[in-house]
């Protein structure tokens, strides 16, 4: 049986303040949420102690949203392993596409994070996903494929217990233009069977993957519902606790 999770990747949003409300919001209705669903928040790096105190007493998980490779040293500016963890981080989320298109990040980069994150036995939910231009060119597999083998496929069997996969294509974020069910369906398909052949079909089986692009309550039940679709990795809506709770409620 696979792992339900619904991830809030809270992007570059939210004040101190801001982010206690949203907490005490979603405390208020976690006893509304099947337990056998895996809640994870990622809020950004200043605030994931706050959140991690916050959430102490519950069973929601903390994930950064981006972690070096490196383990420290002279990197201005970012963010390591050990310190994510020290502040209560046991996951992170690599490959985003943002991290992807506005901060460079190569699948060269992401290999290197994934080894570092494996190392220090985080887990990591690993984006993937297509351009417009590219699923127009129906070359959405292709693309996919590509970022898992340049940036994933390097790990050992045993390492698969740490990686959860977030499908999101790139033209479905922040647009309001959801992936049908059956776009998503077809592309978690088509990743399992990647496993599967790369690793093993007993692997594969045991992966969640999650979608994300402009999931909302009002379309998450048919998403979820769908065969290799295990939950979903919510941007806008997982700022509202509401909706938030309302999409963790729909499978
Ligand atoms: O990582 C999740 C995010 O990229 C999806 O954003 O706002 O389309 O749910 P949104």
């Amino acid at each position: 049986m696979r792992r339900k999770i619904v991830a809030g990747n809270w992007k570059m949003n939210g004040d101190l303040a801001e982010m206690e409300d949203l907490l005490g919001e979603i405390k208020n209705q976690l006893g509304s949420v099947d337990e056998e669903i895996t809640l994870i928040v990622s809020p950004p790096f200043p605030n994931l102690y706050p959140a991690f105190q916050s959430l102490r007493e519950t069973d929601v998980l903390i994930a950064a949203q981006n972690m070096s490779q490196h383990e420290k040293g002279a990197f201005t500016g970012e963010v390591s392993a050990d310190m994510l963890k020290g502040v209560g981080a046991k996951a992170v989320i690599l490959g985003h596409s943002e991290r992807r298109s506005l901060y460079h990040e190569t699948n060269k980069d992401l290999a290197e994070k994934v080894k570092t994150a494996l190392n220090h036995k985080m887990n990591i939910i690993f984006c993937v996903g297509e351009e417009l231009e590219s699923r127009k060119q129906n070359k959405q597999v292709k693309v996919v494929k590509h970022q898992l083998e340049e940036g994933l496929f390097h790990i050992n069997s045993k390492d698969w217990g740490h990686i959860i996969i977030a499908y999101e294509p790139v033209w479905a974020i922040g647009t309001g233009e959801t992936a049908s069910p059956a776009q998503a369906q077809e592309m978690h398909a088509e990743i399992r069977k990647m496993i599967a052949e790369k690793f093993t079909p007993e692997i594969a089986e045991k992966v969640s993957i999650l979608y994300g692009g402009s999931v909302k309550p009002a379309n998450a039940k048919e998403i979820f519902a769908k065969k290799d679709v295990d939950g979903g990795l919510i941007g806008g809506a997982s700022l509202k606790a509401d909706d938030f709770l309302a999409i963790a409620n729909s499978f």
